[in-house]
């Protein structure tokens, strides 16, 4: 059954909606929070990136949050512009404000309904949660007429309940249901088990986008999100360099990366514009002052930097010996074939011819290489600049 979105229109039934969440959830993360102009700066960057919904904030979080959500409703084009609430009546008016101005708009509203958040966070028994999810979803619909519902906790509710809150808040008018992995508990299994029980018992389900929303606490935050995709989920919910509550969220630029790398796998198409994706890495990174680790996938230092010997062999005869997808291909100019003690003769000439030397003969090379070597057992890495003194000497002695 082909889904019709009032902000999508009829969806290819494999399109996937990047939800993108760094300016929310991303943004609670201890040390991550951004002032009114980081965050226009960083939707901006995420609009050109083509994400197809930005989460811009919880607006009756803080006036300034509720500020940024209105700034970023008003001037950002492209995306879906969403702000969060909980179900409150206040929330969802706050919120419906915020967004207003957007050309596109959304409210996100949530409430849990695991038996454990029911009892002791909400004090709520499980029938009046549903009257809350009946009753927000339908006042959050006066403001726009695409509202996504979250049940919080989504992955350790009961599976009954669950069904019975996501058909009360489909017939109250959602027209996205996101069903969290709130605290990263989920294995690959559970996600998949989990939309598709949704997609066959409650009537509606295949009208609306089901959308997925993990958290990494055990490290499976991108694995479950792909794993929602084969159970029926449409929109994935993520982050630029995942970061999120505790230990994240799914990476934006590894769902997206893995989607793309594996059409095999995952026959999904997005929007989003990959060539983009280290820019927009590097614009978190210095606005928020956390740099990505090095072997951070895709937008780490180390992503397409190769240093042993036997893999800067391979890359020089065939780049796909060692590389998966091109380092052009999501923004960085090229591989890099870092000098140090594991690496070989052929990258070691390699780096000699790069740096303008031509052939400055086999026993120059030889006695260089061998010099390079005991260089390389002292110092980490390398610098083009120690290789260039290295040869001159060399070249002056011989
Ligand atoms: O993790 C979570 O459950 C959330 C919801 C508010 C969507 O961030
Ligand atoms: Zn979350």
């Amino acid at each position: 059954m082909t889904i019709n979105h009032p902000n999508f229109g009829k969806m290819d039934e494999n399109r996937v909606v990047i939800f993108d969440t760094t300016l929310r959830d991303g943004e609670q993360s201890p040390g991550f929070s951004m002032n009114l102009n980081e965050k226009i700066r960083m939707a901006e960057a995420l609009a050109a990136l083509g994400v197809d919904v930005l989460e811009a904030g919880f607006p009756i979080a803080s006036p300034g949050d509720f500020e940024s959500v209105q700034r970023i409703a008003e001037t950002v084009k492209g995306p879906v512009i969403t702000g969060l609430s909980r179900s409150a009546p206040n929330d969802i008016i706050r919120a419906g404000e915020a967004i207003r101005a957007a050309e596109r708009k959304r409210i996100h509203t949530f409430i849990s309904t695991s038996p454990l958040h029911m009892k002791y966070k909400l004090k709520m028994e499980p029938e009046v949660v549903l009257e809350h999810v009946t009753k927000s979803v339908t006042l959050a619909r006066q403001y726009t007429d695409d509202v996504e519902w979250s049940a919080e906790d989504g992955t350790r509710t009961d599976m009954e309940f669950l069904l019975r809150c996501v058909e009360a808040a489909i017939k109250a008018g959602a027209t996205t249901i996101n069903i969290p992995d709130t605290v990263g508990y989920a294995v690959p299994e559970d996600m998949e088990r989990i939309f598709s029980t949704v997609l066959e018992k409650v009537p509606g389900a295949d009208q609306v986008i089901l959308s997925t929303h993990c958290h990494n606490d055990l490290g499976l935050a991108v694995a479950n999100a792909l794993a929602s995709l084969r159970g029926g989920a449409r929109q994935i919910e993520c982050t630029i360099n995942g970061i999120g509550e505790r230990a994240g969220n799914a990476s934006l630029e590894e769902v997206v990366m893995a989607i793309r790398t594996r059409q095999d796998n995952n026959p999904y198409i997005n929007g989003i514009e990959t060539t983009r994706l280290l820019r927009t890495s590097k614009l978190l990174s210095t606005i928020t002052g956390f740099d990505v680790q090095p072997n951070k996938a895709i937008v780490g230092r180390n992503a397409f930097a190769h240093e042993s010997g036997i893999h800067q062999d391979g890359m020089l005869k065939n780049a796909a010996t060692y590389e998966i997808m091109t380092p052009e291909s999501v923004g960085w100019q090229k591989t890099s074939l870092v000098m140090g003690k594991h690496s070989g003769r052929a990258a070691f000439r390699d780096k000699l011819n790069a740096l303008g030397y031509g052939d400055i003969g086999d026993n120059a090379l030889n006695d260089a290489f061998t010099r390079f070597k005991i260089l390389a057992d002292r110092k980490k890495v390398v610098y083009d600049e120690d290789i260039v003194a290295l040869v001159d000497d060399e070249v002056v002695r011989s």
